[in-house]
């Protein structure tokens, strides 16, 4: 797919599709047969484990030097200094692991208790991962139906892929309200006006260039309704966002930051959509930037 040509570590940008209907596509596909065993178990996965990785690796070998130098060169200062980089280097990459296996449960429902549920929603989450959006807010409605939309990039989340998400779907009972769609945030594969909320969390700021950003936001406000809310989480450029959403014709608010249950800190701009507007106002800039 043209015009995400900064994403191309994505390998599957150029197969943008739809999986609707997944028990049925469950049945019909052996190669990706979800077992019940682990069906049982959803996992959401570790955010950036690369990062997670690199600071506990850097964290380990800060305190390694520090005690070469306490041992051998005996340069006090030095040690205190590697010392301290080493532990705050353990200590980022200890809560970020707590985020991912703990915080962000709490996080998501921070998020997800922005909206006034009716049960009757179409529901969007941007950047779905695992999933941990798309079924908490599937779980709070009654009609309504949850779209998540990813690339399944491998690097933003541990071992990212439509099937862990599917499982997931299954693990948690909301498969038959579900579809996964494969397709990048700033050039979504919906007609405008398609959904009444949609959520995203630690999605934006992967993707590279405010240009690029700019144009995901506006999507996020082309394929709302009118009257629709987003409410996107974010570790950096919250503020940008709610600008493209203000310049976009809707009227935001921001909470946050919050730190202990979403570290590195997060930030959450919740933007609406005016009832009277039509949505061409974002669909004609992205369409613009996009050709
Ligand atoms: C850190 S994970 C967060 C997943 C999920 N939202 C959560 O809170 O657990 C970021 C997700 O954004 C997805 N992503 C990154 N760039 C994207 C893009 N341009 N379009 C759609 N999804 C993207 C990644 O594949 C990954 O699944």
């Amino acid at each position: 797919m043209r015009g995400c040509a900064d994403e191309e570590d994505h390998a599957d940008f150029d197969r943008c599709g739809r999986l609707s209907n997944l028990g049925a596509w469950h049945a019909k596909s052996g190669a990706s047969v979800v077992t019940a065993a682990m069906a049982n178990r959803p996992d959401y996965g570790v955010d950036a484990p690369g990062v997670v990785r690199g600071l506990a690796l850097a964290g380990i070998a800060a305190l390694a030097l520090a005690g070469i130098d306490a041992a051998w060169l005996g340069i006090p200062w030095l040690t205190i200094v590697l010392a301290v980089i080493g532990f705050a280097l353990l200590l980022a990459s200890a809560l970020t692991l707590r985020n991912a296996l703990h915080g962000k449960f709490r996080h998501r429902d921070r998020i997800l208790g922005h909206v006034d549920w009716r049960g009757d929603e179409r529901v969007l989450d941007v950047g779905t991962g695992r999933g941990l959006l798309l079924v908490g807010a599937v779980k709070r409605l009654t009609t309504g139906r949850g779209t998540g939309l990813d690339i399944w990039s491998k690097k933003d989340l541990s071992d990212n892929s439509i099937d862990r998400t599917m499982n997931n779907l299954a693990a948690e009972d909301v498969t038959a309200r579900c579809e996964l769609v494969t397709g990048p945030a700033q050039q979504m594969p919906f007609p405008d006006g398609s959904f009444d909320v949609v959520v995203s969390n630690l999605c934006l700021h992967n993707i590279r260039g405010s240009a690029t950003r700019a144009a995901a936001c506006r999507e996020i406000a082309r394929v709302l309704k009118p009257g629709g809310i987003a409410v996107i989480s974010d570790l950096m450029f919250v503020s940008r966002h709610a600008e493209t959403f203000r310049a976009a014709g809707m009227t935001v608010d921001c909470d946050g930051p919050y730190l202990w249950d979403a570290f590195p800190p997060q930030k959450i701009a919740i933007a609406r959509q005016p009832h009277s507007v039509s949505t061409a106002t974002a669909a004609d800039a992205n369409r613009g930037t996009m050709r």
